[in-house]
């Protein structure tokens, strides 16, 4: 009997190119229909089996996760699993993250990068963009691990993010504007994007040439899929979070918005970048499920916090008012609860 590419990689959950990698590492002969003989199927078999680590997680298939009834994971216990099952975290790289969930798995992406970029090249005086970086974290180190934003890291990421997203399903992936002119054109050889949408945030704030009020959101397609409402602007006001108690905490509201243009009740929504859980909370709000990934431990202890305390009580412990802005449409989209 003969064993297909397909077998292995359905068994496994993994994508061909690493199953091919795998195979010319341990010198397997595939034949010219990508078959391997049966001997050679065991052997990978046992190789995945007992090897402790495949890219990233414990891959001996015990430790699947399921979302409420849903297999999504295959080889990583999450941190933190709501009572329910329907809110998952774990604390991981994001590639690595997303790699260890199966192919086709998630209904939509919202997400807010720990890009390099901007810090590393835009200095401020004597400090720099983002964070307080001296005082912060441990051992005096920054706020929180910055993503590796080279392109072949990016591309990396995006590739991850089309492998895990459903067809016919939307990306939302949030941007300074540093960044959106060095990593958003590498989105293009691989979803097809649809828009760049504008966060106004109302107030100004710190900046060097203009005082930034703004951030970008790439929005963007794996397949076809229509917005749930023709009405929604591509500039959404919605004020920042002050005094925030996580760097970086960005509005429930800016990742709701996504939502009411692209989910459905029920979806399962990823964010690899998780932070203060804000998406989470957006989730929560939207009726769907959760699945969200940060390396920063503070991070992790801060959201499993945040969503405990809102499935219990409503209420949302890192923002406790609506910040809207004054913008008549987007204010009616939350009032009616709906976006058409
Ligand atoms: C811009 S913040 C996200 C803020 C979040 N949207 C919120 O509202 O709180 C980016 C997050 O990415 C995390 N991070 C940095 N590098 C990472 C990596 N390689 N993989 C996963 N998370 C990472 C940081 O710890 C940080 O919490």
């Amino acid at each position: 009997m003969l064993y297909t590419i397909q077998n292995i990689k359905e068994r496994f959950s993994i994508v061909s190119d690493d199953v091919e990698k795998y195979l010319k590492i341990n010198k397997i002969k595939i034949d010219d229909k990508g078959r391997i003989s049966e001997k050679s199927y065991l052997i990978l078999l046992d190789l995945f089996s007992n090897q402790e680590k495949f890219e990233n997680g414990n891959n001996n298939g015990k430790s699947e996760t399921f979302l409420n009834g849903q297999k999504i994971q295959i080889n990583q216990k999450p941190v933190y699993e709501s009572q329910d099952q329907r809110i998952s975290l774990f604390q991981d790289d994001a590639i690595s993250f997303l790699k260890s969930l199966q192919p086709d798995s998630v209904d939509i992406i919202i997400t807010d990068p720990a890009y390099s970029g901007m810090n590393q090249r835009l200095k401020l005086g004597r400090g720099k963009i983002i964070g307080k970086y001296a005082d912060a974290g441990k051992d005096g180190a920054k706020w929180f691990e910055e993503f590796h934003d080279t392109k072949e890291n990016y591309k990396s990421f995006l590739e991850q993010c089309y492998r895990v997203l459903r067809n016919n399903r939307h990306i939302y992936i949030m941007f300074d504007s540093y960044s959106l002119l060095s990593l958003a054109p590498i989105a293009r050889n691989v979803f097809e994007v649809k828009n760049v949408l504008c966060w106004d945030k109302a107030n100004i704030g710190l900046g060097h040439y203009f005082r930034r009020r703004h951030e970008f959101i790439l929005f963007a397609s794996k397949g076809k899929r229509h917005l749930n409402s023709r009405n929604i602007p591509d500039v959404w006001k919605i004020k920042r979070v002050s005094a925030s108690k996580y760097p970086t905490q960005k509005p429930t509201e800016v990742f709701e918005l996504m939502l009411k243009g692209s989910a459905e009740k029920d979806f399962v929504v990823c964010d690899p970048f998780v932070g203060s859980g804000s998406s989470a909370i957006a989730a929560i709000k939207s009726g769907c499920k959760f699945i969200g990934c940060d390396t920063s431990e503070k991070a992790i202890s801060v959201s499993k916090e945040r969503i405990k305390q809102f499935l219990k009580t409503k209420t949302d412990l890192y923002q406790k008012t609506s910040l809207l802005g004054d913008d008549e449409a987007i204010t009616k989209l939350f009032l009616n609860g709906k976006s058409n």
